[in-house]
């Protein structure tokens, strides 16, 4: 069995060949992980990462974080490692960092997190103060929550990267729609990552957020892939299309992640969870085929005759 950094490494290398930033490397029989890389490193990251925003806002106490180390290590056993998070999630920060510490080996973890204040120091404070909550050294990612005093945090964090404090540096925003600001620091700021919704319902990023990020070389995070759940309303008790089985997905929550990451300017995408089996399942969207360009649309003909019906 590859272990999981000989994996990406591999993917890393093929993706780099292809000049793709895609990489689905595996040996026969195995279930292949598939890897897309960040434009401005060529780094390898896989596919499936995890979102805390009210998952992970939970007390301290060890019935409530007990649940939440299980959902984790199924996301390490699954070889996922980009973790998102935010001062804006309450105590999720200290609840994964919580996690992290309590783990005899710790997994390679891709911490990322958000700037969410106004002003310079407050934002340093809390950038140190979210380190410390979720026990990373230095983060891979900081972006800035829903553009908040973004011409200041931004300018930290250009310093910082520089710096070597961090690694990789971005925006976020909960809109794919009127985002005319948004837009125009993503065609005039060094970003390494953007951060919006996508899902098979709201495809408004598609317009002009994922055409930008493919143009200026930006990766995407994508939030919100199961529009914070109402999806599974329109799917429930509905068999699968036949696609699904071509695509390696076998549960309405890896088709709608899939779907996603058909986009070619789709680089990770972070559902959240709070359960262990939710987790397991949406992991396996984490490994094998993705759809091409006909699959997607077969995907979208299946999503639109369902909700025509409901
Ligand atoms: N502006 C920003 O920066 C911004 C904005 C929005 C979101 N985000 C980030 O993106 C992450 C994801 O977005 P989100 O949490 O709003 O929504 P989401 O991931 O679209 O949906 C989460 C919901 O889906 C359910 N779920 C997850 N997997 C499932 C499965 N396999 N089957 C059925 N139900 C499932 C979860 O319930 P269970 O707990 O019952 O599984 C939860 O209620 C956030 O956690 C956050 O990290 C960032």
């Amino acid at each position: 069995m590859l272990k999981r950094r000989q994996l990406l490494q591999l993917s890393a290398t093929a993706a780099a060949a292809a000049g793709l930033g895609l990489s689905i490397q595996g040996r026969a029989n195995t279930p292949a992980l598939i890897t897309k890389t960040i434009p401005s490193s060529g780094e390898a990251i896989p596919v499936i990462g995890m979102g805390t925003s009210r998952t992970f806002d939970v007390d301290a106490s060890d019935e409530a974080i007990a649940p939440l180390q299980d959902v984790l290590a199924a996301f390490f056993k699954a070889q996922g490692s980009v973790i998102d998070s935010s001062p804006m999630y309450g105590k999720a920060e200290s609840r994964v960092g919580d996690i992290l510490r309590n783990m005899a080996a710790r997994p390679p973890v891709f911490a990322a997190t958000k700037v969410w204040t106004e002003g310079r120091e407050a934002g340093i404070t809390q950038m140190e103060e979210s380190a410390r909550r979720m026990a990373v050294e230095k983060f891979d990612l900081i972006a800035v929550h829903n553009l908040t005093d973004w011409q200041t945090q931004l300018d930290t964090l250009k310093r910082w990267k520089a710096e070597g404090k961090v690694r990789y540096i971005g925006i976020t925003t909960s809109h794919g729609r009127d985002h005319d600001e948004f837009l125009e620091v993503m065609r005039s700021e060094p970003l390494d990552f953007v951060q919006f919704s996508y899902n098979i319902d709201d495809r408004a990023a598609e317009e002009a957020l994922l055409p930008t990020a493919a143009e200026r070389g930006i990766a995407t995070m994508i939030n919100r892939p199961f529009q914070r759940g109402s999806l599974f309303g329109i799917t429930r008790d509905k068999a699968l299309p036949e696609v699904a089985a071509d695509i390696d997905c076998n549960s309405w929550g890896q088709f709608f992640l899939k779907f996603i990451l058909s986009h070619p300017a789709a680089t990770c995408v972070i559902p959240a969870t709070s359960k262990l089996h939710h987790m397991e399942d949406n992991m396996q969207a984490n490994f094998g085929r993705l759809p091409d360009a006909a699959q997607r649309e077969e995907m979208l003909r299946a999503f639109a005759a369902l909700q025509a019906d409901a």
